[in-house]
């Protein structure tokens, strides 16, 4: 029988010296591990003496403690009838989102992605919105990846019968509803307590492709399990500095039915969010545990990536397609020289992406290298059976997908607005979202005359601008906050 341990007794060991905490109704002493804690001691610390499931749920495999630290740090069970009674004190955060979530508009208030994640700004948690939302340094090439599309204009014939229009297509062989997936993004226990099988369920709701992330809060095969059985998943993959870790995993993928394996190129170190930073080295640990020196560069996004391998070259994607019949799709290509290698080391495709603008700032975003891409691999002879092209970044309308798919995109990947969306009304959210991109680019191919996907042509888009950055130029919001206004000597008395 297992020792059952009463709230009152686990919260007498509250310092860092002494650090008991409850996750999933065990006892946990993790005095010996807190310097250690490659998420850093203060999380920790925020939670001595208490429940931290909440906390620990969206960043950790479930088994985790299992696997990694000995058994006798498990110091027994909580009484959860006891532990059901003791009061949560709310913090001001809580209260915020507490407050947010009950004042949310109504789902079909909801007319575009934008709408989502303006409320989800409102109504996430400060972490989950610091990790969401922020990208590198300056977060330049996040907004440009957006801003992008409003450099490509249209040119729509008129006179074409367009009373059916049909969006269905082909990703990797499969049929899908329209040229969109949902790409993989980590941490969706941050958004929604189910994380990423909500996107899953949405996905078969509407017949579209889910990326499942490596980093999912949610293990691969709860995700796999959650699909119907005629529904497609893909998988994308960060590679182990522990290549047995890898093969296991893409080869239980295989055989769990994965489709396609995307391969994550653009990250051989998670870039620096400085949101996602600062809200870490500001979380409210008590004042009197806290350790001298707090490293500042915590953070979710290090806190998860410290495994992935900044050695993956070339050279491994030979050893890759030893391990996996699966397609490869090498994902965050993001120049033409690169798209061309991994055509000519006969992968199956790419994602042109600079990671949602996480990794480098001032990377370009897809949509901006797509043409210079496609001509590239034209001059190699891509005939458009082998090899497929997919832009992910700053997919908003369903006119920017027809504007991927012209530029020969054979589909696009959403990331954030799907976080948003899940994180704002769940399930019935992300396929909303989905719905209005499919209205939206239905009305979008019925104004430009292309009835179906393939009427979607390179004559129906004007990208003399493409290049041209100076069109709409970012506001570097940083700077823009941070710069006081100059004001004149004389007029400082005035003001
Ligand atoms: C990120 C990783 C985990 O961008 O993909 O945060």
């Amino acid at each position: 029988m297992a020792t059952v341990l009463s709230p009152q007794e686990v919260s007498q060991h509250n310092t860092k010296d002494d650090l008991w905490v409850i996750i999933h109704g065990k006892v946990y002493d993790l005095t010996n591990f807190l310097p250690e804690h490659p998420g850093g001691q203060r999380i920790i610390l925020k939670y001595a003496g208490q429940d931290a499931t909440d906390a620990f749920d969206p960043i950790h495999p479930r088994d985790i403690i299992d696997r990694y630290l000995s058994p006798d740090v498990c110091k027994g069970e909580i009484d959860a009838g006891a532990l059901a009674k003791v009061e949560k004190v709310e913090t001001e955060a809580e209260k915020r989102v507490r407050l947010a979530r009950e004042s949310m508009p109504r789902l079909d208030e909801m007319y575009n992605a934008f709408d989502f994640e303006s409320v989800a700004k409102t109504v996430l948690k400060p972490d989950a919105w610091a990790y969401y939302s922020s990208a590198a340094d300056d977060e330049i090439s996040m907004r440009e990846n957006h801003n992008a599309f409003h450099r490509i204009w249209l040119r729509p014939r008129v006179m074409v019968d367009v009373k059916n229009i049909d969006m269905s297509t082909f990703m990797l062989g499969t049929q899908v509803s329209m040229p969109l997936y949902i790409t993989g993004t980590a941490l969706g226990k941050l958004g929604h307590p189910e994380g990423e099988l909500v996107l899953t369920r949405s996905a078969a709701e509407t017949n579209i492709i889910q990326m499942i992330p490596t980093l999912a809060s949610c293990s691969f095969d709860e995700v796999v399990d959650a699909a119907l059985a005629t529904q497609t998943q893909w998988l994308q993959l960060y590679v182990n500095s522990d290549r047995e870790i890898t093969k296991a995993f893409v080869q239980h993928a295989e055989k769990r039915g994965i489709k396609g394996l995307f391969v994550t190129v653009d990250a051989p170190q998670l870039g620096r969010r400085e949101k996602d930073m600062r809200v870490k080295y500001s979380d409210d640990a008590p004042g009197e545990m806290e350790k001298k020196e707090v490293s500042r560069d915590e953070g979710a996004a290090r806190y998860i990536s410290t495994f992935i391998d900044p050695s993956l070259s070339w050279k491994d994607l030979s050893w890759l397609k030893s391990i996996t019949n699966m397609p490869i799709i090498l994902k965050g290509v993001q120049t033409p020289e690169d798209a061309v290698l991994a055509y000519q080391n006969k992968c199956q495709g790419i994602v042109l992406s600079n990671h949602g603008g996480r990794q480098l700032d001032f990377a370009p975003s897809g949509i901006e290298i797509l043409p210079e891409v496609m001509d590239a691999l034209r001059r190699q002879g891509l005939n458009g059976k082998d090899f497929e092209v997919y832009v992910d970044g700053g997919i908003r309308r369903g006119s920017d997908i027809f504007k991927a798919l012209a530029l020969g995109a054979t589909g696009v990947g959403i990331g954030r607005p799907a976080l948003f969306a899940m994180s704002t009304y769940g399930q019935a959210g992300v396929t909303r979202l989905i719905q209005l991109f499919q209205d939206e680019l239905l009305m979008c191919m019925r104004l430009m005359g292309a009835p179906t996907v393939k009427h979607i042509t390179r004559e129906m888009v004007d990208i003399r601008n493409l290049k041209d950055h100076f069109v709409a130029n970012p506001v570097d919001h940083l700077s823009h906050g941070a710069y006081e206004r100059m004001v004149p000597r004389g007029m400082l008395s005035k003001l």
